[in-house]
């Protein structure tokens, strides 16, 4: 029960890794609030542990969601001990093939949310001098991934700003850190290798990118995300855990 009586806020809880890091922090003890864009897939998620998990929609992109989602957290419990910004998005293309609007979208949801979530959780933070914030960066926020170029872009902002909040807020009692998972079995790269003219030589493709030759799994993100949010990394800030199964180490 690492986080036992702790208040958690997942962002995009309602797939993949954010849906694992709400499981498995609420196996741990904490009361999780399960936020997603994805209404009836938050609900999902939280049924695994309906005691523990309350589904919330919010889109990150938009102030006014991610302040009510903050004010709903806080007067409901009082405080938020750990803020997860997991939600993401991304895109399958070099920068002369990216429009103007869709390099927006996947900065609004993969940096503006960012940004926005610790706004407003940070308050409350601050108050108590106390909390841990977790980004979900990539892989692509670390090295230069063909076909990638918003995504990458934004990662890459993810990565840094990390760092920024770390030293920002380390008198403050606030850990910041990112974890950068190589490619996880969810539902994105479903959706990605079902695009391919041969999803099945795609997926051995993307596994076979990995020296472990395999994907990663959810619950492994999440148990580095566990391992970040609980006192056991009580020294750990402004770090970059790469969950990748050694494929940067090549
Ligand atoms: N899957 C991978 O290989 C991989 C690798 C590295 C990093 N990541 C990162 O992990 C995070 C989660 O990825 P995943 O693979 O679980 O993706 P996913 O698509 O399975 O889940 C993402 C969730 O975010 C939600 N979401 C999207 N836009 C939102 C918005 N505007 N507001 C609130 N919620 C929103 C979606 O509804 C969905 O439930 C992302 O930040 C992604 O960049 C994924």
């Amino acid at each position: 029960m690492m986080l036992q009586d702790r208040i958690a806020l997942v962002t995009g809880a309602g797939s993949g890794i954010g849906q694992a890091i709400a499981h498995r922090f609420a196996a741990a003890g904490a009361t999780v609030v399960a936020a997603d864009l994805d209404r009836p897939a938050a609900e999902a998620t939280a049924s695994f542990a309906p005691e523990r998990i309350v589904p919330y929609p919010v889109d990150v992109r938009d102030e006014a969601s991610v302040r009510a989602l903050l004010e709903h957290t806080v007067a409901r419990f009082g405080r938020l001990d750990i803020l997860v910004n997991n939600a993401g998005i991304g895109t399958t293309r070099d920068l002369h093939e990216t429009e103007l609007d869709e390099w927006e979208n996947v900065f609004a949801v993969n940096v503006r949310g960012v940004f926005l979530c610790c706004k407003y959780a940070l308050p409350s933070m601050l108050a108590r001098r106390s909390g841990v914030i977790i980004n979900i960066g990539s892989v692509a926020g670390l090295i230069g991934i063909p076909k990638r170029a918003a995504y990458c872009a934004s990662k890459g902002a993810v990565v840094t700003l990390t760092k920024q909040l770390a030293i920002a807020y380390v008198k403050d009692g606030i850990r910041c850190n990112c974890i950068c998972p190589g490619t996880v079995d969810s539902p994105w790269v479903e959706r990605l290798v079902a695009l391919e003219a041969d999803p099945v030589a795609a997926r051995r493709a993307l596994e076979a990118r990995q020296p472990m030759g395999r994907l990663v799994r959810p619950e492994e993100v999440a148990a580095a995300a566990l391992y970040l949010a609980s006192d056991e990394a009580a020294a750990v800030t402004g770090s970059i855990l790469v969950v990748d199964g050694g494929w940067l180490a090549q």
